[in-house]
Formats: structure tokens, sequence, C-alpha cells
């Protein structure tokens, strides 16, 4: 699923200034984006559109899929929010399972996407643990679990490896990046190594998107 981004613009109602000023982007199927800017850039304000969290006030936001129809990111897209929330009595391999549940998934098939995707994300052995006795890092990495359980074809994720040590930041990338080539992943991070993993870099700054290169 490609996603293309045309003119962006967005301003908060209550706001003072203009947070994106006719941002645009072509993100190809199968690739992975980092979207990088300083803090107060819009990043965070770029993901909520594309996820339709925030009505779009100016310019288009679409996935498009490989025979070129345009599909609502509502329904092909799934999310790692910036602020992680969990069922705080359900256990990890629960709160993962809810990814699956998503698209469809049955009981069964749930419960195989939660133990696989716990363990790609470096938390084998935390199945049954209730998510509220879980580390900040590891209930950020149960959210990156519940994200990929869902199958769909693309990943926004908000910050995914903010607290997470250099060694598990990259056991989670494999599993965002590596996992089900043909996905769209969008993560946004201030963190330089994070940004030199993926395939394109789209620099928020002034409102507009600077592409940094491909790799
Ligand atoms: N709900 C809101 N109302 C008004 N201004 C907001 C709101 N949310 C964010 N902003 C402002 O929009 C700008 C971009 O915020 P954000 O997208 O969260 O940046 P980033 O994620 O890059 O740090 C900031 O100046 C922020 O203060
Ligand atoms: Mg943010």
């Amino acid at each position: 699923m490609r996603l293309t981004a045309r003119d962006v613009s967005y301003t908060y109602p209550r706001g003072d200034h203009q947070v994106l000023a006719g941002a645009s982007f072509d993100i190809p199927a199968g690739t992975s984006a980092a979207i990088v800017g300083p803090s107060g850039s819009g990043k965070t304000t770029l993901l909520s559109l594309m996820g339709h969290l925030l009505p779009m006030q100016k310019g288009s936001i679409a996935a498009v899929d490989d025979a070129g129809v345009e599909r609502p990111l509502s329904d092909t897209a799934s999310w790692v929010l910036q602020t992680v929330s969990l069922l705080p009595d359900r256990t990890a391999a629960d709160n993962v399972a809810v990814g699956a549940y998503s698209d469809g998934a049955d009981r069964a098939e749930a419960r195989v996407r939660a133990v696989e995707t716990l363990r790609a994300v470096g938390l084998a052995g935390h199945e049954s643990d209730a998510a509220r006795i879980l580390s900040g890092g590891e209930a950020q990495r149960v959210a990156i679990a519940r994200a990929l359980a869902s199958h769909r074809p693309i990943i926004l994720a908000d910050e995914p490896t903010g607290q997470l040590d250099a060694r598990t930041s990259s056991t989670v990338l494999d599993a965002m990046i590596g996992a089900h080539g043909q996905r769209t992943v969008v993560i946004v991070t201030h963190d330089p190594e994070v940004a030199e993993r993926c395939d394109l870099v789209l620099e928020l700054r002034d409102g507009v998107i600077h592409e940094r290169g491909r790799l």
C-alpha cells in the first residue's frame, strides 16, 4: 500500500500558528519511512491526520493499493500511539490479541499471533503478565506487538522506541521493518539510529517535508 500526502496544512482550532503548511510526500508500498524533526515541528499532528484522529483541513492523504485504488487509512493502518494505552488488568497476550481481532482473527489465530509478535519484540515469556505490572519499555513493546498482530498493510508509529535502550530498539525495528516485507511502515522518531534503519527519511521543518534521501 502506497501512502501519499499532498499539500497538507493544519492549524489547531485554538492554536496560534499553522503547524503544517503544505506538507507533501510519497511513501512507496512496502517501504519504511522515518518522519524526523524538532520537538513541536508537527510530527504527531501529521500522523494524527494520517490516521483520521484529526480532521483534514486542507490537502489530502491517501493510501493507494497496487491496483491504484484509494483505501481509507482507517481500514488499512494500525497504530502505535505516542501515549501507550493497554488494558491494565488483562495479560500482555490478551492485549496483543486485540490487534489480531481487529482484522478478523478468531481466538486461536489471535493467540498464535500474540505469542509470535511478543517473541518478535523480545517479550517471550511475558505472555501471561498483567499489563499493569509491565515496565514502560515493556508496555511500549506490547503496544507495538498489538499493531504487528493486526497484519494490516500500513503501520503508523509515533516514537515507538522512545522508552527503549539501543539493543531492544534494534530488535523492535527488526520486527516492524523486517517482518511481512510488503508492509508500509511510518515511524516518527527523534533517534538518528532509528531513522538510519528506514528506507526513507522525511524531515518536517517549518510545516513542510524535506526528503533526506533514500538508502
Ligand atoms: N491540541 C492542540 N492545540 C493547540 N496546539 C497544539 C495541540 N497539539 C499540538 N499543538 C501544537 O502544535 C505543534 C506541533 O505539535 P506536535 O505535532 O505534537 O509536534 P511533534 O510531535 O513534532 O513534537 C506544537 O507547537 C504544539 O504545541
Ligand atoms: Mg510528537
